[in-house]
């Protein structure tokens, strides 16, 4: 029998970031896709949008390219080009995020960069670091603060573990944690999680200076 390995888990991902899209309420769709592969997730659920997508395989970024003839398409290293920089005048509203391993240095490249970043975003993560914890043997560079309060292996608290990640990684941003999912893929290896992040400082275009903000409405952070 041949195992299926890459995208076996399609619809769950495609599930999980068009409700997180919902919760997001956003306007205008700007899509900042950090691993595009053949362009699966994109071409079903940002076929109509438009934005960046960014892959380090060159033929997989050649696909991509035909896929998308008006989005920015790059062949590079997303952890390092977002880390740079690359495309920080763009306020992107979505942030799509499916390695096939650690999702993390990209996003720290993203969110610690300096860029323009937009009152309200939705996040989608694919994540294997988990299933790397439990075999043992891996860097655990960044989870120091995580293991000092649960042990040094994080496997059974991950997802708690990445929540707070998270949202510590993205205060440094200006956002909160407005909306949030997680879950694991049916063997564990694989973690998935989504967030609505807004951050409440700025003041929507033609609003009140002296109202609250409109993200506050309605809001069950
Ligand atoms: C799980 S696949 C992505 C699948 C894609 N979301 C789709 O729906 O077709 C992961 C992809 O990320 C690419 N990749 C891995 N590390 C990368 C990096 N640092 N920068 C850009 N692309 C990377 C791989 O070449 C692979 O095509």
């Amino acid at each position: 029998m041949v195992t299926k390995i890459d995208n076996q888990h399609l619809g769950l991902k495609v599930a999980l970031r068009e409700t997180c899209i919902s919760e997001a309420g956003i306007d205008a769709r700007i899509v900042c896709e950090t691993h595009g592969g053949l362009g699966r997730l994109g071409g079903l659920i940002y076929r109509h949008d438009w934005g960046m997508v960014l892959e380090k395989d060159h033929d997989r970024a050649s696909v991509l390219a035909q896929q998308r003839p008006t989005w920015r398409v790059y062949c590079a290293d997303s952890d390092k080009v977002l880390a740079d920089g690359l495309a920080a005048e763009v306020a992107f509203t979505i942030l799509d995020c499916d390695p096939y391993g650690q999702a993390w240095r990209t996003l720290a490249g993203f969110f610690e960069s300096k860029r323009t970043f937009a009152s309200t975003m939705a996040v989608s993560v694919t994540d294997g670091v988990r299933q790397k914890m439990r075999m043992g043997g891996f860097d655990m560079a960044g989870w120091e603060a995580w293991q000092d309060r649960f042990g040094p292996n994080l496997w059974d608290v991950y997802l708690f573990c990445c929540r707070e990640r998270l949202t510590s990684l993205v205060a440094g941003a200006g956002y909160r944690v407005a909306w949030w999912h997680g879950q694991y893929s049916r063997t564990g290896q694989q973690t998935y999680f989504a967030a609505v992040l807004r951050r409440d400082d700025i003041v929507p275009h033609g609003a009140d200076c002296n109202s609250p903000p409109a993200s506050r409405i309605g809001d069950h952070a």
